[in-house]
């Protein structure tokens, strides 16, 4: 509620990217190091709530006082994000999930043969458009990384995700999204409301999203 105090709130976060094996040896992947969602969970749970951490592969240290659930695949973190769902308050998404995986991943390490490989990849299952259509009460944040139009591709997110919130970065500035301690955001809502803020501290922006989802939890109840 007011002054940020989260306790009795349930809060499932995801973090990190995910891998999609080509082989034993070689995956797919992306430039998410955890930081986004890590500092999320880490606040969440300072601020006393019940704190779910579903994460990919990082280099990071576990928050204190959080549970974590370690994941690889997108197919992973879609059973782990499920398995907590139902009774959770709010679900924070910020998590890079692979799009594609290697439709038939090799079973043995490919061999060094042919000039060009061609690998087919299939869609991954969109995790949090299926929180979107199973929501009943849950609030549902989501994250938009994007190279353009930042505030179109995210609000059409928000929209068609069915979310109270997107945290949108355009990750080609310096400062901002992938890998660095600092991000750059708007925050968009339903209501066409869109908040800006500078280049911020994750650690600090963690607690700003946090507070705007105790507002949104209040002005709800
Ligand atoms: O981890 P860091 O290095 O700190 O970097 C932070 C970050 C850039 C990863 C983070 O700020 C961020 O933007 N996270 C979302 C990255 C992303 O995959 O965005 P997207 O626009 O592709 O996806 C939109 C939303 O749908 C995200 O909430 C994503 O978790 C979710 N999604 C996407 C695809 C999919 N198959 N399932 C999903 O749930």
């Amino acid at each position: 509620g007011a002054g940020g105090g989260m306790a009795g709130r349930k809060v499932l976060v995801t973090a990190g990217p995910t891998r999609e094996a080509i082989d034993p040896v070689r995956y797919i992947s992306n430039h998410s190091s955890g930081k986004m969602g890590y500092a999320i969970a880490r606040t969440a749970a300072a601020r006393g709530a019940d704190v779910v951490l579903v994460t990919g592969p990082t280099e990071l240290a576990p928050p204190p006082g959080v549970r974590v659930a370690r994941v690889e695949t997108a197919a992973e973190m879609m059973a782990a994000v499920l398995a907590e769902f139902d009774d959770c308050d709010v679900v924070v998404k910020a998590a890079a999930v692979a799009d594609y995986r290697v439709q038939a991943p090799a079973g043995q390490k490919i061999k060094k043969r042919d000039d060009e490989l061609a690998l087919t990849l299939v869609k991954n299952p969109d995790i949090l458009a299926e929180l979107g259509r199973r929501k009943q009460g849950q609030l549902l944040v989501g994250f938009a990384a994007e190279t353009e139009e930042l505030v179109g591709h995210a609000r059409d997110k928000l929209t068609r995700k069915n979310l109270d919130m997107i945290v949108a970065n355009d990750v080609t500035l310096p400062g901002a999204g992938f890998g660095a301690d600092t991000n750059i955001v708007k925050l968009l809502y339903p209501d066409g409301r869109v908040e800006e803020y500078g280049r911020t501290a994750k650690d600090e922006l963690a607690g700003i999203i946090l507070d705007k989802i105790c507002v949104l939890l209040t002005n709800r109840h």
